[in-house]
């Protein structure tokens, strides 16, 4: 079939009602986004000469999705994440704001109200007997090299099946969640274990994506970081361990040359001893340097759906 019906009238009246162009109410921004996404729906409908086969299919496939919890997965598959993070980095950018240590996508794991302590936490619970102990430490500054004490060092990881505790509800509460203030000269710490890589579910909707376009849906060994003061620009990101078969080849895109970071195995850790923590440990090293800014919207994660976070959208 090679009918052209974009150009009609009838089509872009149709157009036109759907998105209540014809009506009071509502909301400006929202018809006009809707318009331009059904227009260049319809357009690829046309472009492609899609059947109603594969048009139905594509609509089950949504409410799949959506009713399997990974439409917040599928995102990032599909590069979302990481080109809102384009966009911020050039908003930056043209702020005079760029700099620092770069972000990257948060993922939609993060659950708010870990326990906070002073300069060291141990974030597992202990219940992974056979896993690798792991001292995650660094230093917040600012741009000059300045310490940045009282700083909020929020991390999350998986666990060594590549699970987040709340989302795997076998874990305890909190596990491997933590929210770390630095110290005087900006030093944060923490005990921990190895977190694995993860990839998506096998049988679920995005994976089922992934495999028509000829791509798996790995993801390396990470650790989340949120870090805030008030000052300076809220900054979310990740850091991927060196060595993963997917260091560079994340299906979620958030890898990032400054955030690879290699983990090394000592006898005897000088920051763990500090904290108690005796015998051999891999030392996972991340230093932040925090971007000033007087910009309050700026000093505070975006808001988006959390986990257990209030007052967000
Ligand atoms: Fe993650």
């Amino acid at each position: 079939m090679t009918v052209k019906t974009m150009q009609s009238a009838e089509v872009k009246e149709l157009l036109e009602k759907v998105a209540g162009f014809d009506m009071s109410g509502g909301n400006e921004r929202m018809k006009k986004i809707v318009h331009r996404v059904m227009h260049d729906i319809f357009q690829i409908v046309e472009d492609f000469d899609v059947t109603p086969e594969e048009f139905w299919s594509a609509v089950y496939y949504v409410g799949e999705l959506g009713a399997n919890g990974e439409a917040a997965l599928l995102a990032p598959g599909l590069g979302m994440d990481r080109y809102l993070d384009i966009r911020q980095d050039a908003e930056d950018e043209e702020a005079g704001l760029a700099g620092g240590t770069p972000r990257t996508i948060e993922g939609p794991l993060y659950v708010a109200g870990a326990p906070i302590s002073d300069s060291f936490a141990r974030m597992d619970d202990g219940s992974s007997k056979e896993a690798e102990v792991v001292l995650v430490k660094g230093q917040v500054t600012d741009e000059s090299g300045a310490p940045l004490a009282h700083a909020v060092v929020d991390i999350w990881h998986a666990d060594t099946k590549g699970a987040y505790s709340y989302f795997d509800q076998s874990q305890s509460e909190y596990n491997l969640r933590r929210r770390i203030t630095t110290d005087a000269e900006g030093r944060y710490a923490a005990q921990s274990i190895m977190p694995s890589g993860y990839g998506c579910p096998p049988e679920g909707s995005t994976q089922k994506l992934l495999n028509h376009l000829g791509r798996h849906g790995q993801r390396p060994a990470h650790i989340h970081y949120f870090v805030s003061k008030p000052g300076y620009k809220h900054l979310t990101t990740q850091i991927n361990i060196a060595g993963d078969k997917y260091t560079y080849d994340d299906f979620a895109f958030a890898t990032r040359e400054e955030l690879v970071v290699a983990a090394s195995h000592v006898e005897q850790s000088e920051t763990a001893g500090q904290h108690g923590v005796t015998g051999p440990i891999t030392e996972v090293e991340f230093n932040v340097t925090l971007v000033a800014t007087d910009k309050p919207e700026l000093q505070e994660r975006h808001n988006r759906p959390r986990a257990l976070e209030t007052g967000t959208a």
